[in-house]
């Protein structure tokens, strides 16, 4: 199926050389060859999504390993479709310990239920499976942005999406190093615990400064927030997850943008470093003087237990 396809585009785009046309409008004339998706897709992601989310897929607690990871343990180099189909299909018509390939996955999650699926189901998600890689699959939500990034650079939409993710993330930067300096002078003048004062005080207003200055709306927000000001909301912590995964994968992060209303949404993580610990690391770590005032404070503080590199929230902006 891919080769053929690949072939397909190839000689359209060979065709379309000679003639001195765009480049990609071949393809265009032709959507259904472009556009037909494999109908194991759709059946895997109906079948199989409840547990096993998609690679990057923010999710509070993972039941089961992302179908990427299933995947790579059943498709080795050399692994011919037979083999893989057979191993496949054994496997979940009867899931035991000693067909598993994914041991670890086992002693996290448990072995995977026993579920019948519809006649035909596993055969054709086996077949989908064998040719495409399931990263391909755009998680609710991120749709616009991985589409806008897979569309390449005929896509005149693509480069304002892009655009905004750098606005965004100018606004961002620019907003965490006035808090960065003023927070890291605080501290190097008068200590941390006259630093917490410092944050008390200055942090809503000096953020209130860059909001004025870009004409947009900047929340710094957490889902364990000190003030409760900063509490996130549901898509916040959705993202926030997200942004904790990737993180926990060893990725690095990129600005999520969302249309909201006539406006766009803009997320990106708010990542601890060591000097974040002195007020926000586990607490036996943090100064005790430091701690109680933190508590006199903020009583219902959140904002503590960290360590580095870890998500302690997100900047949502609204421009
Ligand atoms: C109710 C949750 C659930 C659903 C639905 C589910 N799985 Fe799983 N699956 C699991 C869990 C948990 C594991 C990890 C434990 C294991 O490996 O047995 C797993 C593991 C697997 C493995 C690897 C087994 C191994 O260890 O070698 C394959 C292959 C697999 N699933 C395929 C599928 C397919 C295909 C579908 C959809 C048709 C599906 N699963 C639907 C829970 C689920
Ligand atoms: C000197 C103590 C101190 C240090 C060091 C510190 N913070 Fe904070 N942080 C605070 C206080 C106090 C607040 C609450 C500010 C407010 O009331 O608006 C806060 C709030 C936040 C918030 C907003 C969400 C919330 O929980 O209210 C984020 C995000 C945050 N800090 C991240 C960081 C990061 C990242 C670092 C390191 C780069 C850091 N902080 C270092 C004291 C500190």
């Amino acid at each position: 199926m891919k080769k053929l396809l690949f072939i397909l585009v190839f000689s359209l785009l060979l065709a379309s050389c000679k003639n001195n046309k765009e480049p990609y409008e071949g393809i265009s004339l032709h959507p259904e060859v472009a556009v037909k998706t494999h109908p194991g897709k759709k059946l895997m992601e109906t079948h199989c999504y409840v547990c096993h989310a998609p690679d990057g897929v923010g999710r509070d607690n993972r039941i089961a390993p992302p179908m990427a990871m299933v995947q790579s343990h059943y498709i080795k180099e050399g692994t011919t479709k037979e083999q893989f189909t057979k191993d496949f299909l054994s496997f979940l018509e009867q899931p035991t310990e000693a067909k598993a390939k994914m041991p670890g996955a086992i002693r996290n999650f448990g072995l995977m239920p026993y579920q019948k699926f519809p006649e035909g189901v596993l055969e054709e998600i086996a077949d989908y499976l064998y040719e495409n890689n399931p990263l391909d699959e755009i998680p609710r939500g991120m749709k616009g942005q991985r589409k806008q990034q897979r569309m390449g650079q005929n896509d005149p939409t693509k480069t304002t999406l892009e655009q905004k993710a750098e606005i965004g993330l100018e606004y961002a930067l620019e907003t965490k190093q006035l808090l960065g300096q003023n927070l890291m002078g605080a501290i190097q003048k008068e200590g941390t615990l006259h630093a917490l004062e410092f944050c008390n005080i200055e942090a809503i207003p000096l953020t209130a400064q860059m909001e004025e200055k870009h004409g947009a709306a900047i929340k710094r927000v957490s889902d364990k927030n000190r003030n409760p000001n900063n509490a996130a909301n549901k898509e916040e912590r959705y993202y926030i997850n997200y942004f904790q995964e990737q993180i926990a994968q060893g990725k690095d992060p990129k600005p999520i943008v969302l249309p909201e209303g006539d406006k766009s949404r803009f997320y990106y993580p708010i990542v601890t470093n060591s000097m974040c610990l002195q007020c926000h690391g586990k607490p036996e770590k943090i100064d005790i003087r430091v701690l109680k005032q933190i508590k006199t404070l903020y009583p219902e503080d959140l904002a503590t237990g960290y360590e580095e590199n870890e998500v302690r929230g997100v900047w949502s902006i609204l421009f």
